[in-house]
C-alpha cells in the first residue's frame, strides 16, 4: 500500500518506520524543513528504543522517504494518515486544532482516486466530523473516507508497541474504510483485536483511555500520602491490588505525577469536553487538580531537606517526563525544578539525563547545569532527588555517592534505589508511600 504520513513526531516517524517494516511503501511529510533534511540524510531525529535500526534499514531499501512537499505525498497514496499535534490551547486548555485543519485544508485540493485519510492525532469527539465538512468544502468530488484511528503507543516503548498493539481501534462510518484500514493492518490479523465503531466512540475512546490511566496512576499517589500517615508501603500495597486482574498492576505506581505530552493534555481536553456537552466529569477534574498540586509538593519535600541549609546543592537524576525516552513536555521532573527555583532562589541545581539533556535544556537554559554522569550530579550535592525512573538509575553505586555528596540525603521519587541498602550507608532516605 502507498501511506502518506502528515507530522514526523514521535507518533509519525514510528509509525511510518512500522509500517515501512511491512513492505508499504511510506512517505512522511512535516513542515519542519530541518527535521525533514536530517531524516533524509539518515538521522533520526528523536530517540526510541529500536527506531534508529528499523529506520536505516528501511531508508535504504527504498520503502521510506521524507519530504516538506505534500504535493509529492497526497495524490499517490491509498490511505493519509494525520499525525500533527494537537497542543491545549494556553487559556482554555481545549484540545487546539489549529494544526489538523490546517493538514486538511493542505489534504483536500490533491485527493483525486478513493483515499482513506484516517486521524492519528488525538482529537476531540466530532473532529472526524469537521475534517470530512472541510475537505468535501474544498474539493467536492474527492472520495474520501475520513477515519478516526486513535494511537495507543507509548514513548520509551513506540516501537515495541507498533508492533505489539492491544488494540486497533477504527473509527468508520462506512464500510469501505474500515476494510482499507484492516488492510493496511493486515500483518496483525489474528494477533490483535480490531475494534470497529462509530467515528465518534473511536475519539472518545482515546481520550476515555487516557484520562482512565492518569486516573489510575493519581490514585496510586494518593494511596502513598495515605501509606505514608498510616504506616504501609505502597509498593505492597499496589502489589496486592494490582495482582487482581480486575485492577491490573499497570500505571499502579506512585511517584511524583503524570507528565508528557499527552496525560496532561487529553485530561484537560477531557473536562473541556465534559463542561461543553454539560456531562459531569468530576473524577478527571479532581485528577488533573490533585496532579498539579503534587508537583509543588514533591519539591516542597526537597526542599525539606535543606532548610537550614545557605546556597543549597541540589543534584538531580533525570529531566525526561519518564524513562526511556529524550521528551521533556510537561515532564514532572522540569515542573519540580522549577518549583524548586522558584521557591528557593539561592539553589544551585546539577542534573544528569540520559537522553534528555537537549530537550530540558530548551526548556530550563542556564538555569541549571547539566551534568554528564550521575557521578558528577552528585559531587558536593547537599540532597540528590530522583526524579525520573531510568533503569540506569538502579545501578547507583551508593557507596560512591554518599563519598562525592557533601550532605547524605535523598528523595527517591521513583522507588529506584534501595531502602535497606541506603539507610544501612547512613543515607537519610525518603521515598513515595514509605515512612
Ligand atoms: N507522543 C505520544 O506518545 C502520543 C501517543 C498517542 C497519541 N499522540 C497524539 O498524536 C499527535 C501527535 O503527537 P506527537 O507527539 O507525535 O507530536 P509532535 O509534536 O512530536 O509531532 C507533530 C509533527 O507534526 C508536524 N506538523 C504540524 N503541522 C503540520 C502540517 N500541516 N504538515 C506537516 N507536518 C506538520 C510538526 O512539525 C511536528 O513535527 C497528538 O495529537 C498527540 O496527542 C501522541
Amino acid at each position: 500500500m502507498k501511506i502518506a504520513i502528515i507530522g514526523t513526531g514521535y507518533v509519525g516517524l514510528p509509525t511510518g518506520v512500522g509500517l515501512a517494516e511491512f513492505d508499504n511503501q511510506v512517505i512522511c511529510v512535516d513542515k519542519e524543513r530541518s527535521k525533514i533534511e536530517q531524516l533524509k540524510q539518515g538521522k533520526v531525529t528523536l530517540f526510541e528504543e529500536g527506531l534508529e535500526e528499523l529506520f536505516l534499514k528501511n531508508l535504504k531499501e527504498g520503502r521510506l522517504s521524507f519530504t516538506t512537499n505534500i504535493k509529492e505525498a497526497i495524490p499517490k497514496a491509498d490511505v493519509v494518515l494525520i499525525a500533527v499535534g494537537t497542543p491545549p490551547n494556553p487559556k482554555t486548555k481545549e484540545a487546539d486544532l489549529k494544526y489538523i485543519y490546517a493538514a486538511a485544508e493542505e489534504i483536500a485540493p490533491l485527493l483525486s482516486d478513493f483515499t482513506v485519510v484516517a486521524t492519528k492525532s488525538t482529537v476531540p469527539v466530532g473532529t472526524g466530523d469537521k475534517i470530512e465538512a472541510l475537505i468535501k468544502q474544498k474539493n467536492p468530488k474527492a472520495d474520501v473516507e475520513v477515519i478516526s484511528l486513535p494511537e495507543f503507543l507509548r514513548e520509551g516503548f513506540a516501537i515495541y508497541d507498533f508492533f505489539h498493539p492491544d488494540r486497533i481501534v477504527i473509527g468508520a462510518n462506512a464500510q469501505r474504510g474500515f476494510d482499507r484500514i484492516k488492510k493496511m493492518y493486515a500483518p496483525f490479523e489474528g494477533k490483535t483485536n480490531f475494534l470497529c465503531v462509530s467515528r465518534r466512540s473511536s475519539e472518545t475512546i482515546k481520550y476515555a483511555s487516557n484520562a482512565f490511566l492518569a486516573m489510575k496512576i493519581h490514585y496510586a499517589n494518593e494511596l502513598a500520602d495515605f501509606c505514608e500517615k498510616a504506616g504501609a508501603i505502597v509498593s505492597e500495597v499496589t502489589q496486592g491490588m494490582g495482582l487482581d486482574t480486575r485492577i491490573g498492576s499497570r500505571f499502579l505506581n506512585a511517584g511524583p505525577g503524570y507528565g508528557g505530552s499527552c496525560f496532561p493534555k487529553d485530561t484537560n481536553a477531557m473536562a473541556y469536553m465534559g463542561r461543553q456537552y454539560g456531562a459531569d466529569l468530576s473524577l478527571v477534574a479532581a485528577t488533573i487538580k490533585g496532579n498539579t498540586l503534587r508537583k509543588k509538593k514533591m519539591a516542597e519535600r526537597i526542599l525539606a531537606q535543606v532548610e537550614e541549609v545557605k546556597n543549597p546543592k541540589v543534584a538531580v537524576l533525570g529531566l525526561a517526563f519518564k524513562g526511556g525516552t529524550d521528551d521533556c513536555r510537561e515532564s514532572p521532573a522540569i515542573d519540580i525544578i522549577q518549583n524548586l527555583l522558584e521557591l528557593r532562589p539561592d539553589i544551585q541545581i546539577k542534573a544528569y539525563d540520559p537522553k534528555a539533556t537537549e530537550q530540558a535544556r530548551k526548556i530550563l537554559g542556564d538555569k541549571i547545569i547539566y551534568e554528564t554522569d550521575m557521578y558528577k550530579a552528585a559531587e558536593g550535592a547537599d540532597v540528590l532527588a530522583v526524579l525520573t525512573e531510568w533503569v540506569d538509575f538502579k545501578s547507583l553505586d551508593l557507596e560512591k555517592t554518599l563519598s562525592l555528596m557533601e550532605g547524605k540525603k535523598i528523595v527517591d521519587l521513583r522507588n529506584m534505589l534501595s531502602f535497606e541498602k541506603a539507610t544501612q550507608l547512613g543515607f537519610k532516605y525518603s521515598s513515595i508511600g514509605r515512612v
